[in-house]
């Protein structure tokens, strides 16, 4: 039974952890234990009496409370603000009951302030087999006057007291994304946050904890993700007690929730977890997490063209059907057209908005191209930037009312653009019949959905106008879940000018994100080493396209992109038969093991930049299979060797592969290392298998 209900409150297991809490005196929830299971019951520590300090630090200061609000003594950086309609502003929720439902994987402890009628449930559910705990609450307004929220965060947590914390976490600014950072939480509070509507290229909304000690393979790991895509925080404080409290949601940053009389909140979901096997160990179930999230887990990706970075906005029905005859011939199973064919969009300036063909470049519509491309074999996808308006459009013309804005201020464009006000319905309503028609209308079987700015002018005239944040985020999920939903075998990519918006509550909607604009292999090689920490690999969307082609052999710049799910986005026109025929044979490689790369745990090596080496490994589910990629990016550096072990194999089957000319058991793999001494530029791709069947896949 997963949900233990002991005499010191309740014991939460998974497959391989146990998360304890349970009440104080004054029946708040907080904090027993945190880490591996435990062999016994008894185990399990009952909640230690929390001394307190001084008059300052009393023992509610200094209690791991797992939902504190702002309230008496505690002066700590509360989950919940409130402002009750007479002024009041502080918030004492007394424990009430518990239930465990949902064959028992699911604890919800009810809260009921002292005094108003305002009631919190604390929601604990258990995906037991990956190891990871959801965890929101829902707060509920029982009263006839409303309640204003001032934070309502999802959760609070604490990292085990008695070790020293380091924070991995994942910063970048356009073009430059998924840069991971690991630094000691200094003593303070650490802020990390998007006030942008969108979670951003400048933070990520997830965090991972660890021992100093601990490295990809060996060690603890405490980590946490927000399912949102909305402005977040995550606060991170090392007291002067010496212990970590952690806290994450909506960012309470310009933000205020007006909860009716009879309404209310659920936060978005924060999931949890502990991992004792090094930092690999976090991502394995990090991954297990996202690949339950995203619309089509199974499904293996396509090869995909775009000529986005080739023709830029100048798109029309002759040069792209050009584009896709030669992406047949290379093997692609999916060409999508990107920015530019829609009404009046011949540059950035105009069209966003207009969501129809433009008659100019499309005289007959779409259909023209996309039976072309059928006839090739090809499915054929379709960009679109649905919150966005030029106020050159019909639509800006038509309702300049839709877009975000004060009365009194001048409109704030980036790239020539507005941002609708998906926090309207009127607004919700109009793209949804829109886009259901363009999908209705044509036969579209991938959408990539773009946003290329931020939002300002944050303007809303509802009672509350800071809560335009949060309704507008509810207003793209209602949009995008209402499509996904009327058009199931629609698969959804999520770009924000590159990796804006590359989050786990979007892969909820979205099967795969863009990483970055930045398609230089050089740079993409540890952005997607860094990704690859949280979300799963066919998740990752890689394009071959023309940086780094002075530089570069194809054949690096295609192994960089095989290690996600595979596009190509250079200018095909302009590649000679040689690079033709090239590309030809290493996208059939990459279909040959696709199912290893999109489906298999991933394996990272420790990258070694003296050396510029990077290399991981991905192992297929039944782990029969493996293949392996080592690159050498550019390195000043004289000749210098990287080692590499094979480790996640079946320990006792044998595995060869022909193009080593070496063939051991997976322990073996595993223990003996590998020599590389490659060039600059230089990759390499081995394929393992299991059992030699006279069919190996070596490159
Ligand atoms: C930004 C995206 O990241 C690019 O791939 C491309 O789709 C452009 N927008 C189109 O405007």
């Amino acid at each position: 039974m997963p949900i233990i209900v002991d005499p010191h409150g309740y014991v939460l297991e998974t497959a391989h952890h146990a998360y304890a809490i349970g009440l104080t005196p004054e029946k708040e929830l907080a904090l027993r234990y945190w880490g591996p299971k435990l062999p016994h019951r008894d185990d399990y520590p009952p909640l230690p009496r929390h001394e307190g300090w001084a008059s300052f630090n009393g023992a509610e200061h200094v209690t791991p409370h797992e939902y504190p609000t702002y309230r008496g003594n505690k002066f700590t950086e509360p989950c919940l603000k409130t402002t009750f309609a007479d002024g009041v502003r502080d918030t004492w929720l007394t424990f009430q009951r518990a239930i465990i439902v949902d064959e028992e994987d699911t604890l919800t402890l009810r809260f009921d302030d002292d005094h108003y009628p305002l009631r919190v449930y604390v929601v604990y559910r258990l995906l037991a087999d990956i190891d990871v705990i959801e965890r929101y609450v829902e707060i509920q307004n029982h009263g006839d006057t409303p309640i204003t929220l001032e934070r309502a965060f999802s959760a609070m947590w604490h990292l085990p007291p008695a070790g020293r914390y380091e924070m991995i976490h994942f910063t970048g600014r356009w073009f430059d994304e998924w840069q991971m950072q690991r630094d000691p939480l200094p003593r303070g509070i650490t802020r990390l946050d998007s006030k942008r509507g969108t979670s951003s290229h400048h933070h990520h909304p997830a965090a991972l904890f660890a021992h100093p000690h601990t490295t990809e393979t060996h060690g603890e790991c405490w980590f946490a993700t927000l399912e949102y895509s909305g402005s977040w925080a995550l606060l991170a404080e090392h007291t002067d007690f010496d212990t970590v409290r952690v806290s994450m949601g909506v960012n309470d940053w310009d933000f205020a929730h007006r909860l009716e009389a009879g309404a209310s909140f659920i936060a978005p979901s924060v999931f949890v977890g502990y991992a004792d096997g090094g930092l690999q160990d976090a991502s394995q179930r990090l991954h297990a997490l996202a690949r339950r999230k995203v619309p089509h887990p199974q499904q293996l990706r396509p090869v995909l063209y775009n000529s986005w970075e080739a023709t830029a906005f100048h798109v029309d029905v002759q040069s792209q059907k050009r584009y896709a005859d030669i992406a047949a011939e290379l093997g692609v199973e999916l060409f999508v057209m990107d920015d530019g064919w829609f009404h009046g969009r011949s540059s950035d300036a105009a069209g966003l908005g207009d969501w129809f063909p433009d008659p100019k470049k499309f005289p007959d519509g779409l259909k023209p191209l996309i039976d072309h491309v059928k006839a090739l074999g090809m499915q054929f996808g379709l960009w679109i930037e649905p919150e966005m308006v030029n106020p050159d459009s019909d639509l800006y013309r038509a309702h300049p009312d839709w877009a975000l804005h004060y009365p009194t201020r001048a409109r704030t464009t980036a790239r020539n653009q507005l941002v609708l006000n998906l926090a309207r319905p009127d607004v919700q309503d109009y793209l949804i019949d829109t886009l259901s028609r363009l999908l209705s209308e044509n036969d579209i079987a991938f959408i990539k959905w773009d946003m290329n700015r931020n939002l300002t002018e944050a303007g809303w005239d509802g009672p509350e106008p800071k809560e335009v944040w949060w309704r507008y985020v509810e207003g793209l999920y209602r949009v995008w879940g209402t499509l996904r939903d009327r058009f199931p075998r629609v698969i959804w990519q999520s770009c924000s000018g590159g990796g804006g918006r590359a989050d786990l509550g979007i892969l909820r909607f979205a099967d795969q994100v863009w990483l970055s604009d930045n398609t230089e292999p050089t740079r993409r090689l540890p952005m997607q080493h860094h990704y690859l920490m949280l979300y799963p690999p066919n998740t990752l969307e890689a394009w071959v396209t023309d940086m780094g082609w002075e530089q570069m052999p194809l054949t690096f710049r295609f192994h960089v992109s095989m290690c996600g799910s595979l596009g190509v986005g250079a200018n095909i026109t302009r590649w000679d038969d040689a690079q033709q025929a090239a590309a030809r044979d290493l996208i059939a490689q990459y279909k040959a093991i696709r199912h290893i790369v999109q489906q298999g745990r991933v394996y990272r090596h420790e990258p070694d930049p003296r050396g510029g080496y990077y290399a991981l490994h991905f192992v297929s589910a039944d782990q029969r299979e493996c293949a392996l990629f080592v690159f050498r990016a550019y390195s000043p550096e004289p000749a210098h060797p990287y080692y590499v072990t094979v480790r996640g194999l079946l320990p006792e089957a044998r595995y060869g592969a022909a193009a080593l000319g070496i063939s051991r058991s997976g322990t073996g793999w595993a223990h003996v290392p590998l020599r590389f001494d490659l060039q600059p530029f230089e990759s390499r791709l081995y394929v393992l298998k299991a059992e030699y069947d006279g069919e190996y896949h070596d490159f």
